[in-house]
């Protein structure tokens, strides 16, 4: 066997020394993660004001910890004594694994897993923190490819559970297995995912926004009884809600690599409507303004309080949602049981999609997207061919 694979299984019963390269929002959380694991930490930027940055916010945080109750001061010293913060790449050379989390450009991306190879030892295994980029293409530059694997952590990294861990076409065998062990032994719930685009959360939610998006744009409904309709079946936000906490400008950008990468595939076309709100720079939250108003006093429109319609809103979402569910399993993307694993670890939805189809009734799904697709005619509407059978199956 490989000795990468010894070294990335090894870790889950000895904690060791984890090289993150990247202390921006999402390094600075992986840190903290393996630093509570109980590995030592070498975190590496190349802005010193970066590495600041993150310890302070660090240190914010751990003393909130310890006035809650949740750790001792004792606990909170130890876990930051065992984070070291450095601009050198050469210190993560006794590094056992090294994860990338720097900025989401592919040359860049390559450029520093050249320089960590040069670092590291032979057995070490290496990861990227990538959301949107080929895990395979960031491997081809790689003298050794086939001891890197995704491991793709969601914001913020301590708090949310879900960690997406994806083999490369060159990954070595027993590696990802390796990943996925050692990031239950750090307390996370892993997905393993094929490398394909979006993997699985940002595949499988993208008709939350989509479907939402294009019903006002049809004029069925406004965004706050959109939102209301989402509400009231679980979620505990809205999409519109939802895109303007990420960010109209970030949410889009995921659609449209998301859509350009799946060959324009219409089920993940983006909209005109989100577009034109991130061009007004109506970015959401972050910019007081975005589908909602946030500045002090604003009020919220109130939503229509017809029943018969926020169900058909619901039960069009959810069919959308559940069918991309069942294509990514078709597709063999995920296993039914990650898909469940995904969408409630790592975007907190209510219930797992494959689930919720059971409950809802297999048969009403398919009936639901099968009148959508006889309404619009458009591609966007087809039924899973998976989907269908077990509706088939049920019947
Ligand atoms: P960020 O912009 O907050 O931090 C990136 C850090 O990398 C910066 O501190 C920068 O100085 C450093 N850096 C850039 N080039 C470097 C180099 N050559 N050597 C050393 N350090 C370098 O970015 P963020 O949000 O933390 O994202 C990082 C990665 O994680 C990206 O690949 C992103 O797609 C992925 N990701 C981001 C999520 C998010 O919600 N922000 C969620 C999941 C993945």
């Amino acid at each position: 066997m490989n000795a990468f694979v010894d070294t990335l299984q090894g870790l889950r019963s000895h904690p060791g020394k984890i090289g993150i390269i990247g202390a921006g929002a999402m390094g600075s959380g992986i840190a903290q993660v393996a630093a509570a694991a109980g590995n030592q930490v070498v975190l590496v930027d190349a802005q010193p004001e970066a590495l600041e940055r993150s310890e302070h916010a660090l240190a914010k945080v751990m003393a909130r910890q310890v006035e809650k109750g949740r750790m001792t001061a004792d606990e909170s010293a130890a876990l930051q004594g065992r984070i070291h913060r450095t601009t050198e790449m050469a210190d993560c050379a006794p590094c056992a694994l090294v994860i990338e989390a720097i900025v989401e450009r592919l040359e860049v991306k390559q450029q520093v897993f050249a320089e960590v190879e040069k670092a590291v030892g032979d057995s070490a295994a290496l990861a990227t923190n990538t959301s949107s980029l080929a895990v395979t293409a960031i491997a081809s530059a790689l003298q050794r490819p086939e001891r890197l694997i995704g491991l793709h952590f969601f914001n913020p990294a301590p708090l949310m559970p879900l960690v997406e861990v994806i083999p490369a076409l060159q990954t070595a065998p027993g590696l990802a297995d390796a990943g996925v062990a050692l990031m239950a032994a750090w307390g996370k719930s892993p997905a393993l995912a094929k490398d394909t685009p979006g993997f699985i959360v940002n595949r499988v939610a993208r008709p939350f926004y989509g479907e939402a998006l294009r019903m006002f744009e049809e004029g069925i409904a406004d965004m706050a009884t959109i939102d209301e309709a989402m509400r009231r079946v679980g979620f505990r936000m809205g999409p519109f809600e939802l895109m303007d906490f990420i960010g109209n400008d970030v949410n889009y950008a995921v659609t449209a690599s998301v859509f350009e990468a799946m060959y324009f595939d219409p089920r993940y076309r983006p909209s005109l409507v989100q577009k034109r709100h991130a061009e007004a720079g109506w970015l959401g939250r972050k910019a007081g303004r975005g589908y909602y108003d946030y500045a002090e006093g604003a009020s919220r429109p109130a939503p229509t309080e017809d029943g018969a319609l926020l169900g058909r809103i619901a039960d069009r979402i959810l069919a959308m949602l559940i069918n991309e569910a069942y294509d990514a399993v078709f597709m063999h993307i995920c296993s039914e049981a990650d898909v469940e694993t995904a969408m409630t670890r790592g975007v907190n939805y209510p219930k797992g999609l494959i689930a919720w189809s059971r409950e809802r009734g297999l048969s009403k799904v398919v009936a639901d997207l099968d009148a959508l697709a006889a309404r619009y005619g458009e591609d966007r509407y087809r039924c899973s061919p998976l989907l269908r059978s077990a509706a088939n199956d049920q019947a």
